[in-house]
């Protein structure tokens, strides 16, 4: 079998805002797992979908609308989001994720990156990533370094150097329409209800990821999210394909109305409707 090659760069990725190729970017946010799913994403997997979601904006918005990508991963999919729609229309794209907020630990050649929530996300030691869950050590190191880490005399004893940054790919900020928070997806904070005139969810709401009870709370609260008469697009990009399995809604009387499949649809439309 061939060795899988775990060589990373969280370091210069995270804390030194670089900006890496593609194939580093795959391979970071797929090594990172966020409850039951990955954070994978690549370059340009949603230029089929996009298309038609810009058809669909020019034929029912005339003014600028607000818009949000759920499960942006590292971002790169919520940038070209907002180049391939009509950018002059977008008042706003709010970026959400369950996790974007996170703390990273340089002890030597150790990088400890932790969520806000103190869970450790990855760890990687002279730019190789160790998977932490099959070493007992890391996972008794999970629990107790982020409490040792905050006291603060730790850090003149030996030398750890802590930086709160966020899981994005650099420069994101520069844009002033684009927003990224924290919200799940399970539990979305109530200032965003009846809030959205867009929103684009790809590449979360699956079978493999979730139940079926949970996927009709995610669309429950996408009902909530999203304003009278907006879009809803939900897709997938199967094994990485640049071919989504996508169905647009459109919301009627506070119910989602299919408007269209495409390459047969989503596999969770049925429970959409
Ligand atoms: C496979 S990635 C998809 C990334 C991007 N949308 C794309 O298609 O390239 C799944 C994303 O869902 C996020 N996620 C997982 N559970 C979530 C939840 N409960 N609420 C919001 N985001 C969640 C993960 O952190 C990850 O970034």
């Amino acid at each position: 079998m061939k060795k899988q090659n775990n060589f990373t760069d969280i370091y210069s990725y995270f804390i030194l805002k670089k900006n890496i190729n593609e194939r580093m970017m795959k391979k970071i946010f797929s090594l990172l797992r966020v409850d039951t799913t990955f954070m994978t994403t690549s370059f340009n997997r949603m230029i089929d979908v996009n298309i038609i979601l810009k058809k669909y904006i020019k034929k029912y918005f005339s003014k600028k609308i607000v818009v949000c990508d759920f499960a942006v991963s590292s971002g790169q999919s919520t940038l070209e989001l907002f180049f391939d729609l009509n950018k002059d229309k977008i008042k706003e794209l709010y970026g959400f994720d369950k996790k974007i907020n996170i703390t990273i630990y340089q002890v030597g050649k150790f990088i400890f990156l932790y969520s806000s929530k103190d869970e450790l996300l990855m760890v990687e030691y002279n730019k190789n990533c160790l998977r932490y869950r099959y070493f007992f050590l890391l996972k008794l190191v999970e629990k107790i370094l982020p409490n040792l880490f905050n006291k603060i005399y730790l850090f003149d004893i030996i030398n750890i150097k802590l930086k709160k940054t966020k899981l994005l790919i650099p420069n994101l900020d520069e844009i002033k329409e684009l927003k990224f928070f924290e919200q799940d997806i399970f539990n979305i904070d109530k200032k965003y209800f009846n809030f959205f005139d867009v929103v684009r969810v790809s590449n979360l709401l699956n079978y493999s990821y979730f139940s079926e009870t949970k996927l009709k709370k995610a669309i429950a609260n996408l009902k909530k999210i999203t304003k009278e008469n907006s879009i809803i697009l939900v897709n997938r990009t199967p094994n990485n394909t640049k071919k989504n399995t996508a169905s647009f809604f459109i919301k009627k009387k506070g119910k989602f109305k299919l408007i269209e499949d495409i390459n047969g649809g989503s596999e969770i439309k049925e429970l959409m409707l």
